[in-house]
């Protein structure tokens, strides 16, 4: 038995066993999910985001255990998981933000193509 997990924004889909982490799920479909920690909780830098709900039935993963609500304690969304931490139970629908140092280049890029616009160049 396998089910699929799909990223978002590329809508890349993978099928993988039950079981299988989140983060393992991006691995091997190729997504890149940031890690330091090992998958182990600690670095806090695999948090995405789940379609719907937070680790209750229907969203696809197991429920948020202990460590990982701590970890994720004052968060503001319910939707955010850990990758390392959330285990596919079911089909689910995974996204994953973009990442700080991209946005920020993206940023800085959109922001010299305005200045550029506004100068008439
Ligand atoms: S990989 Fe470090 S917290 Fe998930």
């Amino acid at each position: 038995m396998t089910y699929e997990v799909t990223f978002l924004p590329e809508g890349r889909k993978v099928s993988v066993r039950p079981g299988m982490t989140v983060l393992g799920a991006a691995r091997q479909a190729r997504i890149g999910i940031r890690s330091r920690c090992g998958g182990k909780a600690g670095c806090l830098m695999c948090k995405v985001d789940v379609a719907s709900g937070g680790g209750t039935a229907g969203d696809g993963l197991s429920p948020a255990g202990l460590l990982e609500k701590r970890k994720l304690a004052g968060l503001d969304s319910s939707r955010t998981r850990l990758a390392c931490q959330a285990k596919v139970t079911g089909n689910a629908v995974i996204s994953v933000p973009e990442d700080p140092l991209k946005a920020a280049v993206r940023r800085q890029l959109e922001k010299a193509e305005q200045d550029e616009d506004d100068l008439g160049w």
